[in-house]
């Protein structure tokens, strides 16, 4: 493995190869990173993981800050995954190297919703570092996790409308085994807490099932969903929703690809999750 810091040595190796399977990240990696690189393991023998904490995308207040950067224990771990992966972690002063920046990725009023609701800027800035990393690595293929799905609707709806020259493979969310998705952020919560996160994918394959079983009262299984989340003391919950998976609009009764998605926060620590279904 090999851990490359600059942009200019970045390119140098990139022009050495020829397919390139790309992970981007922000580091303090766990087992839902580890899913993204085998899967860009099956594409290609050259796989870049980038690791950058993307200070665009963390709002007034958020945990910028304390996010943790664990480059060294990230290595040893996709060491052991991947020996012949090329780590690009860049120094923030080359990525921006202006302190006002000018030139933003927009995406479109998907931003403002769910997750851009309570997080003003947050996908313009995620758009913006994607478009720098692909533009520096040049990808054929860029794995993203179903974990955020709206990030991942945004990420594929620039490539495909901004004809950006690579392919988007989503994968499946890691899960540990009480159903909580894997996140860097669950490192915040406390072992109480650890276990209470699990309630997210309770309530998700609760209104799954439902679903299944025939149930169409969309808002009723949210608003079920949310008095319970409520009741059991979570700070706030952002939004219970179900979405058509493919537009993100809101979900219809003719709808045959659904997702639930969830926003909350417990204790200090905001949670997202989210489960398809097929009907
Ligand atoms: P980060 O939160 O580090 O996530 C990096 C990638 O891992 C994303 O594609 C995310 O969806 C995926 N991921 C996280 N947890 C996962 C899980 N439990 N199962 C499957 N995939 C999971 O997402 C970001 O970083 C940033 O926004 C980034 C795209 C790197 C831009 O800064």
């Amino acid at each position: 493995m090999k851990i490359i810091h600059t942009i200019a040595e970045l390119r140098a190796w990139r022009a050495t190869v020829g397919k390139v399977a790309f992970v981007p990240t922000m580091g303090n990696l766990h087992q839902g990173h580890m899913a993204l690189i085998r899967a860009a393991q099956e594409e290609t023998e050259h796989i870049v993981v980038s690791i950058f904490v993307n200070r665009l995308q963390f709002g007034q207040g958020e945990d910028f800050d304390r996010y943790p950067r664990t480059l060294a224990s990230d290595a040893a771990l996709i060491e052991e995954v991947a020996p012949n992966a090329v780590v690009f972690a860049p120094d923030e002063k080359e990525l921006y190297p202006h302190v006002v920046q000018h030139y933003k990725v927009d995406p479109p009023a998907i931003q403002d919703e769910l997750c851009g609701a309570f997080r003003p800027g947050h996908f313009q800035g995620v758009a913006t570092v994607v478009t720098k990393l692909f533009n520096i690595v040049q990808p054929t293929v860029a794995c993203f996790g179903k974990k955020d799905y709206q990030q991942l609707f945004v990420i594929q709806s620039m490539v495909e409308e901004l004809n950006m020259p690579l392919q988007i493979i989503p994968v499946d969310t890691g899960r540990a085994e009480s159903g909580l998705a894997l996140s860097s952020r669950n490192g915040y919560l406390s072992p109480e807490e650890r276990v209470e996160a699990a309630r997210i994918y309770f309530h998700l394959t609760r209104m799954r099932d439902a679903i299944l079983a025939g149930e169409r009262d969309y808002e009723k299984l949210a608003n079920e969903t949310i008095a319970d989340l409520t009741a059991r003391g979570w700070a706030q919950i952002d939004y219970v929703e179900a979405r058509n998976a493919h537009t993100l609009k809101p979900a219809t009764h003719t709808d045959h690809h659904i997702v639930w998605l969830i926003a909350a926060r417990l204790g200090k620590t905001r949670l997202i999750d989210n489960l398809e279904i097929d009907l």
